[in-house]
């Protein structure tokens, strides 16, 4: 088994990466080692640079974001952690899958035409070329799962379809150049939904930070923001059927299950009747309660820039002996010749 998976360093970690993604990296690597495998997590920074961003910032969220991955619980003794950029190898292989991607899928990509929106000609060459990138991410590795939110499930099925041509056209059935990498979504949390409109993901790139929870918010900001998280003015039902056509509620009601530890129908049991008045501060409390010790952590990380530069270094130079290999049959599979 071989995990790997990315974030992108745009911004804060919020409360949808650390549900719909982060909690489960940390879990897989506390029990991949008894199952003989190895986990590899990385800072997506050179997807990053897909939409306009500041040279600066890209390099403070770098080691902002190591912190974070850190004080979530990632240990970069146990796991491979590291940054795109050290690691030439992803960029290397995403220039030989380009000649076997094709326009028509990646004209399927909904999160391209998401985020170029209507200025389709203005939008980089990056941004439409961005699922390539992420699959030589994975493909690199011979990555065997890749735990992600369901909003990138679109992207790991391009994964696979570019690795099964690729191996199609240029390899052996019995010597594939590449593993058909499969997507680990959780049930619960997969989709972590904005605090300010029940129908929009969670998302760093919201202008608004009143819909996301930050894992560097403090304790107020929190309460301050669950407060203030849309609602509609009818009780909480009885049953999950109830949450059908109140996507705030199901949302927060979604958000406490998960942090809870329980499900929805649990969550309903309790508090069936009540209105947001008694649910939200219980909602605020348990946030609080699960992301006070994260953000302590960070806090005290994120001053040691040496030691997050160090973290980074050693991550990228185990990556870079485990991707090679890859690597150069791809480029024999092709027949570009390496000396
Ligand atoms: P990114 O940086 O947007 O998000 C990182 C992870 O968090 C999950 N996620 C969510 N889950 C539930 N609810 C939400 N509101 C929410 N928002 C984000 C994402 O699904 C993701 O798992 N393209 C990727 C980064 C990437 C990558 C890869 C991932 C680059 N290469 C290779 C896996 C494998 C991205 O932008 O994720």
């Amino acid at each position: 088994m071989r995990i790997v998976s990315g974030i992108q360093p745009t911004g804060n970690l919020h409360l949808g990466n650390y549900l719909g993604a982060i909690r489960n990296w940390v879990s897989m690597q506390d029990s991949i080692e008894e199952q003989g495998g190895e986990c590899l997590f990385f800072l997506a920074d050179l997807h990053a640079i897909s939409m306009p961003h500041e040279p600066a910032v890209l390099a403070s969220n770098t080691r902002e974001m190591v912190a974070a991955l850190v004080a979530c619980g990632i240990d970069p003794d146990r796991s491979t952690l590291f940054n795109q950029a050290q690691v030439p190898a992803h960029a290397e292989l995403q220039w030989l899958l380009n000649g076997t991607a094709r326009m028509g899928w990646l004209n399927r990509m909904t999160q391209f035409k998401d985020k170029s929106g209507k200025n389709r000609e203005g939008a980089s060459i990056a941004l439409f070329t961005y699922p390539v990138l992420q699959a030589a991410d994975v493909l690199l590795y011979q990555a065997t799962h890749v735990p992600v939110g369901e909003d990138q499930k679109q992207h790991l099925e391009l994964a696979r379809d570019i690795a099964q041509k690729f191996n199609n056209d240029f390899a052996s059935e019995e010597a594939p150049v590449f593993t058909l990498p499969d997507p680990i979504i959780p049930t619960e949390a997969a989709r972590i939904m904005s605090l300010r409109d029940g129908t929009a993901k969670m998302s760093k790139s919201d202008p608004s930070d009143m819909s996301r929870i930050n894992l560097t918010d403090d304790a107020d900001t929190i309460m301050q923001k669950v407060k203030k998280a849309k609602t509609d003015p009818e009780p909480l039902p009885s049953e999950v059927a109830g949450l059908a056509g109140r996507a705030e509620a199901a949302n927060l009601v979604g958000i406490y299950a998960t942090l809870a530890g329980t499900t929805p129908a649990d969550v309903l049991r309790d508090f069936a009747g009540q209105g947001f008045g008694a649910f939200k501060p219980a909602l605020g409390e348990l946030l609080v309660a699960k992301l006070a010790p994260i953000n302590a952590r960070f806090v005290e990380l994120r001053q040691d820039r040496a030691a997050l530069d160090a973290i980074l270094r050693q991550g990228a130079q185990k990556a870079r002996a485990l991707a090679q290999p890859t690597l150069e049959a791809a480029y024999t599979a092709l027949g570009l010749v390496r000396g």
